[in-house]
């Protein structure tokens, strides 16, 4: 059973592997942002919603993406396994998490993988992709967001023993090979 939670700064290469290793293991890769992102280009209800904090780089609130998650969590394809990418990305989520997989799973082994690039790296690679908010200011809020609400989950994830580090400054076929290495130990 792999479950996995890919935690990292915007550009770390989160989206890049969880998909990689979610086509590995044929399991689904559940990216917060993509599904935002889908929302808003139909137009939904939470589309419309999240539109206006995703293009100014801030999270969207707790209660949108918690239960977006608690309803991907309840499709039939998650029985042998995850790959969460971008969720959660503040204590208040993952306090979420933690109860919610304690209502659903007996055995709650999660493995919670930092992958970590240095910030100018993270810059350069965002800037060569993008996305619409992609623009160097917006990565600059994104990247300060990461640092006060998302970073603290390191430490509370390594307090849980569910911490692993991986160094995500190197090539996509070496960051693959490590992360395999993980999962497979
Ligand atoms: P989200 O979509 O999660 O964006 P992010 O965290 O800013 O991260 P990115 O998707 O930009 O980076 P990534 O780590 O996936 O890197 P990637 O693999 O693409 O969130 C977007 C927004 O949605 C948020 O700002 C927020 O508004 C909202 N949101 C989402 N989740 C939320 C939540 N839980 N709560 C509240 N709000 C939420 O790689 C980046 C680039 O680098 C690519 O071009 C890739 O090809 C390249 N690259 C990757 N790895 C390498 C490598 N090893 N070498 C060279 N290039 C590489
Ligand atoms: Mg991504």
């Amino acid at each position: 059973m792999t479950r996995l939670i890919f935690l990292g700064a915007p550009g770390a290469g989160k989206g890049t592997q969880a998909q990689t290793l979610a086509h590995h293991r044929n399991i689904p890769h559940i990216s917060t942002g993509d599904i935002l992102r889908q929302a808003m280009q139909r137009q939904t209800p939470l589309g419309v919603k999240a539109q206006d904090y995703v293009s100014r780089g801030e999270l969207v609130p707790d209660e949108l993406v918690n239960d977006l998650v608690e309803e991907r969590l309840d499709e039939p394809d998650v029985e042998h396994g995850w790959i969460l990418d971008g969720f959660p990305r503040k204590v208040s989520q993952a306090s979420f998490l933690d109860e919610l997989l304690q209502q659903k799973h007996s055995d709650r082994n999660v493995r919670v993988i930092n992958l970590e690039v240095p910030d100018d790296v993270l810059m350069a690679r965002l800037l060569g992709r993008g996305r619409a908010d992609d623009n160097e200011e917006v990565i600059r809020r994104r990247l300060e967001v990461y640092r006060e609400q998302t970073a603290p989950l390191i430490d509370y994830y390594r307090d849980r023993q569910q911490l692993v580090c991986v160094n995500g400054n190197q090539s996509l076929e070496e960051v693959t090979a490590e992360l395999l290495d993980v999962i497979d130990s």
